[in-house]
């Protein structure tokens, strides 16, 4: 089991209607199940979350607490993010990064 104390990554797959016809569910399923199996992503808490009102962008996928919101994700992209990750990247997946929330804009 995950305890706040071990948490420093949390991923979240929209899966709001759009991203949802979009493979968001899938995805995130994907996601889990990946970090499951590989310890070095213990970590990482993987979530669902509804609408973030970029639905043309989607499937949505928000990184935190680095602030990265990814579209068009993929399960490609899915697992590249997680290798990344796994692997502390800076950047985490350059070209997908739809925008990043700044602190001061949190
Ligand atoms: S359904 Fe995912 S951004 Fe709206």
């Amino acid at each position: 089991m995950l305890t706040k104390a071990k948490i420093r990554h949390h991923i979240l797959f929209c899966t709001g209607n759009k991203c949802l016809g979009k493979g968001g569910e899938e995805m995130k399923i994907l996601a889990q199940n990946i970090v499951d199996a590989t310890p070095e992503l213990s970590s990482l808490l993987v979530s669902k979350t509804g609408c973030v009102n970029m639905c043309e962008s989607g499937p949505m996928v928000l990184l935190y607490p680095e602030g990265y919101w990814f579209s068009d994700m993929t399960e490609g992209r899915t697992k590249l993010l997680l290798e990344s990750i796994r692997e502390n990247r800076e950047a985490p997946l350059p070209g997908n990064v739809a925008f990043v929330l700044t602190p001061h804009e949190r």
